[in-house]
């Protein structure tokens, strides 16, 4: 469903996807780890269409996404969900309004409907009673399951995670995951999830890749990694 081929990114002579290739097949989830720096929020926006590939490509359903047209990319975003890096809820709106966001901005749905929506997807991150809230008055774990619910409210068929747990404490970053699992057994989306907790998401992922000096330094199964002799590898699962 995403096919990535022979990925290439610059920046000022700064070569940060120096070819990258991998297919994650509909309903896949696939994790993408690798140093920090090394690029796993660049190639995310190039799958979002949020960044141009200088070589290579990124291909969603047989539409090449770098030089899709306005219009079909607007048409395969409203497909997508991004939890971008960091959350990132807009400060003004209260809780509720963050996760209408998406819907008031793309559907033609009625204000009831986008209610419903809203709070059903508010209950599934458990932040029902929140909705009035503004950012600054919940912790980051709420922040988080609120960013989620936004990126999951449209029932994307692709879903983007970039980092969904950094600076959570274990047992908030754990529930963060169990719920994306969750998500992905009710809406079957195919997703790349970017993060640094190994082994913790290998439990929910089909495959793992990872990211070394531009290249994709492994491709498997969160089997093959953990048995992996690749002294790269090895490193970096012992952190
Ligand atoms: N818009 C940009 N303009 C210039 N350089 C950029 C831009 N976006 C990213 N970079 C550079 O590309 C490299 C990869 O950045 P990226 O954010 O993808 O890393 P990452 O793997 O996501 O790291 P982290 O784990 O810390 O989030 C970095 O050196 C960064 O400075
Ligand atoms: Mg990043």
């Amino acid at each position: 469903m995403i096919k990535i081929e022979n990925l290439q990114k610059s920046f000022d002579g700064h070569d940060v996807l120096k070819g990258i290739s991998f297919e994650v097949g509909k309903g896949e989830v696939f994790a993408l780890v690798g140093g920090s720096g090394g690029g796993k929020s660049v190639l995310l926006k190039h799958v979002a269409g949020l960044m141009k590939p200088d070589r290579g490509s990124v291909t969603v359903d047989g539409l090449e996404i770098g030089t899709a047209g306005q219009k079909s990319l607007r048409v395969f975003r409203e497909r997508l969900g991004f939890l971008f890096q960091g959350g990132a809820l807009f400060d003004s709106l209260s809780v509720f309004e963050n996760v209408a966001f998406p819907l008031n901005e793309k559907s033609n749905l009625s204000r009831n409907v986008i209610r419903e929506k809203v709070l059903m997807e508010l209950e599934n991150v458990g932040l029902s009673g929140s909705e009035h809230r503004y950012p600054s008055q919940i912790s980051g774990g709420m922040v988080k399951r609120a960013a989620l619910a936004r990126a999951l409210v449209g029932d994307p068929e692709i879903m983007l995670f970039d980092e969904p747990t950094t600076g959570l404490d274990p047992v908030t970053g754990q529930s963060i995951l169990s719920l994306i699992d969750a998500c992905h057994r009710r809406l079957s989306f195919t997703g790349i999830i970017v993060t640094h907790e190994i082994p913790k998401v290998f439990s929910i992922v089909d495959r793992v890749i990872m990211l070394h000096e531009g290249l994709v330094r492994a491709d498997g199964t969160p089997a093959d990694f953990n048995e992996s002799r690749d002294p790269v590898i090895q490193a970096f699962l012992k952190g």
